[in-house]
């Protein structure tokens, strides 16, 4: 059985039926998530973007810090896709004495395609070696490669965790890092919760077709009958929690045939919601205490002058 039909089975056995954002990221997927970052609601993309111009080189100069002048230091990023941010960062990296390569690290081939593709013109200097894979082949990575890293895990993706799964996440990543290393995690942070709606709940209706994408893709891949007319996107903001939440809710009662869970039918009733995404938002002790759990000290924080978006560099305690 695929992946794929693996999760829906596991997802939809759930209550509430839920589906997995990793599984956003096709080649539909992440075209539409880059439209995403480019719409006027979606503050966090170019937020981080401002930080990295205006604080660039103190970044570097962070990241740079444990590796020895001329030793190796090999920036991991998870999630890459379009490397737009990571490009400012690698530029000032590569004014810092070490000895720089990138990982770029993404579930997408097709956007690491693109990524490698636009690297070869933009930083042809620098030895790149992209992986497509999920998270966890980053691990491997970072376990069994010598030299010093520099980890990247951008654009409050550590929010699409929950937050029991935040800790346990930062701190498989903290395990195999030593005191040469370092992270730089992107968080979004709270602030006005209809700014925070509206960033997953577009004008345009472009985050309506990221999450729609989902379907499409289980009727393409699993031979699911996913009635494509009859679903909502409906997005909403939890402001005491953090959580923002996308749900799939369905319009009309509907019997889900899936061809490659050998004909497997699901009862979804009329209104029922799909979750298919959280991006928790965080206060800043939120993250020192994320961060200490995971057994990681904040060495520094970068933020935009309006404090919506935090850049934090990070060590292994102790
Ligand atoms: N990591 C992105 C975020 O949490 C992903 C994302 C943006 C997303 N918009 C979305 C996921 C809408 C699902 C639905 O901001």
């Amino acid at each position: 059985m695929n992946h794929l039909a693996e999760h829906l089975a596991q997802g939809f056995s759930q209550t509430p039926k839920t589906l997995s954002s990793k599984y956003f990221y096709d080649a539909t997927g992440s075209r539409l998530f880059q439209q995403i970052m480019g719409l006027p609601e979606y503050y966090p993309t170019r937020t981080e973007l401002a930080i990295f111009q205006a604080q660039g080189a103190a970044i570097g100069r962070a990241l740079a810090a444990g590796a020895g002048a001329g030793q190796p230091l090999a920036v991991v990023e998870l999630g890459a896709g379009d490397g737009l941010k990571t490009k400012l960062l690698l530029r000032e990296l590569q004014n810092q004495p070490v000895a720089l390569s990138y990982v770029p690290v993404d579930i997408s081939p097709s956007a690491l395609d693109e990524l490698a593709a636009t690297l070869r013109h933009e930083l042809p200097t620098l030895p790149t070696e992209p992986l497509a894979a999920e998270y966890g082949a980053a691990l491997t990575t970072l376990a069994t490669r010598p030299g010093a890293k520099a980890v990247l895990f951008l654009g409050s993706n550590i929010g699409n965790f929950t937050p029991a799964e935040q800790v346990v996440f930062l701190r498989e990543l903290a395990q195999p890092l030593t005191a040469a290393d370092r992270l730089l995690v992107g968080f979004d942070l709270r602030k006005d919760p209809r700014r925070i709606r509206a960033a997953y709940d577009d004008a345009q209706g472009v985050t309506a077709a990221f999450n729609f994408n989902l379907l499409h893709r289980l009727n393409a891949e699993v031979g699911a009958d996913f009635q494509l007319d009859a679903w909502q996107h409906f997005p909403d903001y939890n402001p005491s929690t953090g959580a923002m939440r996308s749900w799939l809710v369905s319009r009309r009662a509907q019997t889900v045939r899936v061809a490659a869970l050998a004909g497997q039918t699901f009862e979804i009733a009329a209104w029922e919601a799909i979750q298919t995404e959280s991006s928790y938002k965080f206060t800043l002790l939120q993250i020192a205490e994320l961060s200490a759990g995971a057994g990681l000290r904040v060495v520094e924080v970068f933020q935009d002058e309006a404090g919506d978006f935090a850049d934090v560099v990070l060590a292994v305690a102790g």
